[in-house]
């Protein structure tokens, strides 16, 4: 006979948190949103925490390397989408992991024997004044020169006229050497009241520029996560199938953590996996598993050694797994079952294992129940495809612009490994999600900047101004279905009919 619970499982709309007491000290400037991504003993540090809790969905609408300097520059971890080829993801990784923060490198490049036409052809198509001169015209050739605005007059001078006639050559330039810091290079800039500030290496090729204004960018995002060479924080998924090829190569190109990308992670392939890492990696591999949905799947996942575990099936906006599998669980009651179930594990062991609550994240409230309900961090999917920094494509629907975003058990992304319950290979005979587009919403940094405020907020009125202590003395509680309706405007006839901000 089938165990059968009873107990309807929730969604975090079913919940809402009860006010604490709030001191004086509770302001959202005293609030720290920092929190461990991978596991750690009592007592000790993860090796990893993060200044928000916040990552991105491994999903091909999502997480490539430019959501990944985006989201590290604001705190948080992207995993960069595995199911694309193992030479795709790394280089995506190596992108990522290449950006120093203030550190760029060069995007409008030319070669001497250019002429005034094509510096204002780079100059139109990058908006960037200031052009590197290298010997074969790349980022990376061996520096001649440099042009900028000051260095030609279009109205006086022939569009034919070659590079190398109106250029600021070498010789007159100040550069500096590829092992300057930032702050170094910073000092160089103002003492020489320059712009920019070209580094190269022994051979005198060019590495990366440095902007003044980058500088300042830089100084303005003081939650940015880096790793001990000041590289931005990056994960990257990887599934069950040719992790023997994939780990190495994107542990090569850098990531710092890497994740189990699986609809259902309560597996012995999951299992498999994790053991592999530890025989040819020890700890030094950190690896999150999932996904799982009660405390068995929890526990299993523990004991096979993951460093972070992710909790929910079916919750996510393009999902349909509900529908055509018929497995699944409300995210909210996942949550709950699960973070009991690690804190009875850290009780035991003296091992905490971070828990990420995946999918389901509507309103930023959610994150704030998930967060309370014991999760340390979220992850998203819907949330971010609507920024900028997201890979997909903008377009505008009768005058709306939308981002599409699509889900990796969609017939699109194919991404067959994560449906993969050990059958044939490529196969994928149903479909586990949906193409969609959604609202298009700007930067990442605005909106974040935004939910996160919301966060703070919350949290002060629950008497908290860290997460562990939310998780402490949050009164959660659930809600019928007349008060959530009680919970928006109603029995009023708004002005304003555009959705409100989620
Ligand atoms: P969202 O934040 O609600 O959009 O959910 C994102 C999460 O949905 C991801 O992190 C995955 O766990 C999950 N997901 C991604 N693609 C699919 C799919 O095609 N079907 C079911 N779940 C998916």
């Amino acid at each position: 006979m089938a165990t059968i619970i009873t107990e309807p499982s929730y969604t975090f709309n079913e919940f809402l948190l009860i006010p604490g007491y709030s001191s004086a000290e509770c302001r959202s400037a005293n609030v720290s949103l920092k929190t461990p991504l991978v596991k750690f003993r009592k007592g000790e540090e993860p090796s990893i925490t993060m200044n928000i809790p916040m990552v991105s969905a491994i999903m091909q609408a999502v997480s490539d390397d430019k959501l990944a300097v985006a989201l590290a520059t604001e705190g948080g971890v992207a995993f960069i989408f595995g199911s694309q080829s193992i030479e795709n993801e790394a280089a995506m990784v190596r992108r990522a992991k290449a950006y120093k923060a203030g550190f760029v490198k060069s995007d409008s490049n030319l070669s001497p024997d250019n002429t005034l036409a094509d510096v204002i052809d780079v100059t139109n198509r990058t908006g960037h004044s200031t052009i590197a001169i290298t010997d074969n015209g790349t980022a990376e050739g061996k520096l001649v020169g440099i042009v900028t605005s000051r260095d030609y007059r279009v109205s006086r001078m022939s569009p034919d006229l070659k590079v190398r006639e109106f250029m600021t050559p070498l010789e007159k330039m100040v550069t500096a050497p590829e092992s300057t810091t930032l702050k170094e290079a910073n000092d160089i800039i103002w003492d020489n009241k320059l712009n920019s500030l070209p580094l190269i290496d022994d051979e005198g090729k060019l590495c990366y520029m440095v902007f003044r204004k980058d500088y300042d960018t830089h100084k303005r995002n003081p939650n940015e996560l880096l790793d001990e060479h000041k590289r931005y924080v990056v994960g990257a998924g990887i599934n069950i199938r040719d992790y023997k090829d994939r780990i190495p190569a994107l542990i090569e190109a850098g990531a710092d953590v890497l994740c189990l990308d699986s609809s259902d992670g309560f597996t012995e392939w999951q299992r498999q996996v994790i053991l592999w890492i530890r025989e040819n990696y020890g700890e030094s591999v950190k690896i999150g598993a999932g996904n799982v949905v009660d405390a068995e799947g929890f526990r299993f996942l523990a004991e096979a050694g993951a460093d972070f575990i992710k909790v929910g099936i079916g919750g996510g906006s393009i999902c349909i797994t509900r529908e055509t599998k018929g497995i699944g669980r409300g995210q909210a009651t996942s949550v709950i079952e699960v973070c009991r179930a690690r804190n009875e594990y850290f009780e035991e062991t003296g091992i905490y294992i971070p828990i990420c609550s995946d999918g389901g994240i509507v309103y930023d409230h959610h994150i704030t129940l998930a967060l309370a309900m014991g999760a340390d961090f979220v992850m998203l999917g819907r949330y971010f495809a609507r920024f900028d920094e997201s890979p997909s494509n903008k377009v505008n629907i009768n005058g709306t612009y939308y981002k599409e975003y699509w889900g990796e058990g969609s017939a699109r992304a194919r991404n067959w490994q994560r449906y993969d319950m050990g059958g044939a290979e490529g196969k994928m005979a149903f479909v586990e999600g949906v193409d969609s587009y959604v609202p298009y919403a700007g930067s990442l940094k605005n909106n974040v900047a935004v939910t996160l405020s919301k966060v703070r907020s919350t949290m002060c009125s629950c008497g908290a101004l860290t997460i562990p202590e939310l998780q402490q003395k949050a009164k959660l509680t659930l809600v019928s279905a007349t008060s959530i309706v009680e919970g928006g405007a109603h029995d009023v006839i708004q002005k304003d009919t555009t959705p409100s901000v989620k």
